[in-house]
């Protein structure tokens, strides 16, 4: 009784200070926040350049990246695989909730094999992808062995090219089983996904299996994709599958996916004691000045999800833990207009801001000491066309991996990059929205992959581990 007192005030202390947070946030939007400049490393500006002048006066010589840096491409499972008919997300689109469906996506379920090869031709040495919980765990219990075997080969097909393995266990879809409250769920709410009670304990199910079955294997993992993200749209804004409007949706959901990370940190270090082990947050940031800033100061929630990830205790009065070995981020843009918030709807109106990728960077090292992985960067155009403002794939690579360099010439370990994404893919709605280093064919059908300029770019850099005078001179400060 005590306790269920005690949980109940602890939840809603926690809610109201959420939302007292936000109301405070939104008022006070427009009041530039003050940024500790001196408790954190010194801010390197970029070298002064005077117009006409040649790179080659600043820089004689190529940027290096650190031996060893991993040149990534991404993808996940249901945006790509294609004939996914078991998760939450085929029965979201399935059910009238999306302009498209994914349908046969790109086929990557069974064209995996050339994929990888085109993914080791942009000079990639490092592969992030996702096993889809649903694929291997069509009902509740019943594993499908044939699915895991061939997410095997693909790992294995992944080491034979040359690329290193990032794989994420659990990117936005879930099995749609997970939706029906009817497993064990107990009390007042009809609780679905992430929602659900038992949600962490099924899910840990399902990584001891995978865990088991890629042993020795994988390296890097990713728990869980952007935590920071879906319980929002899925719980609170009903966007995303279940659809849920609901406050009490929303916490749980959190805290359900901070336990599943736990779980499936102890569950994979259990099985290989040095794997290194992640969840990767999504930077929703604005600009003020020179630096970026949280959106709603006060309020981050990726911000408050790794603190608490790295102090993690097991029960109250345990010493803290560290469930994260690195860390991992994603980073797109950064707002700097309440205009811009809006206009991001559309994907190729983000606004490009190349310094939020030094700044989160450098950010996230001071405040965490670990490692660094970009697990998330890359431009959305239409059509595959340059965007309206000019900016191109290629000059957005180069501007970013520069501003990446800068960080690693400032003292942050950052262990790799990748770019999302490999190719075009369905992005969680449409298909308009086009990010591939690869253009994918869908207007006849034929799904052929072509490569776009950027492909040339990415190998240019990844093949010689540098950013290359020729690549800065023609696109750095430029955006095509
Ligand atoms: C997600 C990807 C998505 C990308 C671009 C990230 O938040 O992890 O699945 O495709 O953003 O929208």
């Amino acid at each position: 009784m005590l306790e269920t007192m005690v949980s109940t005030r602890l939840f809603f202390e926690r809610f109201f200070a959420h939302l007292a947070a936000q109301v405070l946030a939104l008022s006070l939007f427009w009041i530039p926040m003050a940024h500790h400049a001196s408790t954190r490393l010194e801010l390197r500006p970029r070298p002064a350049r005077h117009p006409g002048e040649p790179i080659e006066s600043i820089y004689p010589e190529s940027l290096d990246f650190p031996t060893g840096f991993m040149w990534g491409v991404a993808v996940a499972g249901h945006q790509v695989e294609g004939d996914d008919t078991t998760s939450s997300w085929a029965r979201w689109e399935a059910t009238g909730h999306t302009q498209q469906v994914a349908g046969v996506a790109i086929d990557d379920w069974d064209l995996y094999a050339d994929d990888m090869r085109l993914a080791a031709e942009t000079g990639a040495t490092a592969y992030r992808m996702s096993i889809e919980w649903s694929r291997v765990e069509p009902r509740r219990g019943v594993f499908d062995q044939a699915a895991l075997a061939r997410y095997v080969n693909m790992i294995d097909m992944c080491r034979s090219l040359g690329m290193e393995p990032i794989v994420t266990l659990y990117h936005f879809a879930y099995p749609a089983w997970l939706d029906t409250p009817t497993h064990g769920v107990t009390g007042p709410l009809q609780a679905r996904g992430w929602a659900r009670k038992d949600a962490v304990a099924e899910y840990s199910r399902f990584v001891k299996v995978v865990a088991k079955a890629l042993k020795g294997k994988v390296h890097y993992w990713i728990t869980v994709n952007e935590p920071n993200v879906e319980p929002a749209l899925g719980y609170l804004l009903g966007i995303f599958p279940p659809g849920e409007l609901s406050p009490i949706a929303y916490e749980a959901a959190i805290g359900h996916l901070e336990e599943a990370h736990v779980a499936a940190y102890d569950i994979l270090h259990a099985e290989d004691p040095g794997c290194a082990v992640s969840t990767n947050m999504f930077r929703m940031v604005r600009r003020s000045g020179m630096r970026t800033t949280t959106l709603l100061p006060g309020l981050d929630p990726a911000q408050s999800m790794l603190d608490k990830l790295t102090h993690w205790r097991d029960h109250p009065g345990d010493p803290p833990r560290s469930t994260l070995d690195y860390i991992a981020f994603d980073y797109y843009y950064a707002f700097a207009t309440l205009p811009e918030i809006f206009q991001a709807r559309t994907y190729w109106k983000w606004p490009i801001y190349p310094e939020g990728l030094y700044d989160a960077a450098e950010y996230y090292y001071h405040r965490y000491h670990l490692p660094e992985l970009v697990a998330e960067n890359g431009m959305a155009t239409h059509n595959d066309m340059p965007r309206k403002d000019g900016w191109t794939r290629s000059a957005f690579l180069v501007n970013h991996l520069y501003e990446l360099h800068r960080a690693i010439a400032n003292g942050v370990p950052v262990i790799g990059y990748c770019y999302w994404s490999l190719m075009d893919n369905y992005e969680w709605g449409s298909y308009a929205p086009t990010f591939g280093l690869y253009e994918v064919d869908r207007a006849n059908g034929s799904l052929a992959r072509i490569p776009t300029p950027a492909v040339a770019v990415y190998r240019e850099i990844a093949t010689s581990d540098s950013l290359p005078i020729s690549l800065l001179s023609r696109y750095l400060g430029r955006k095509s």
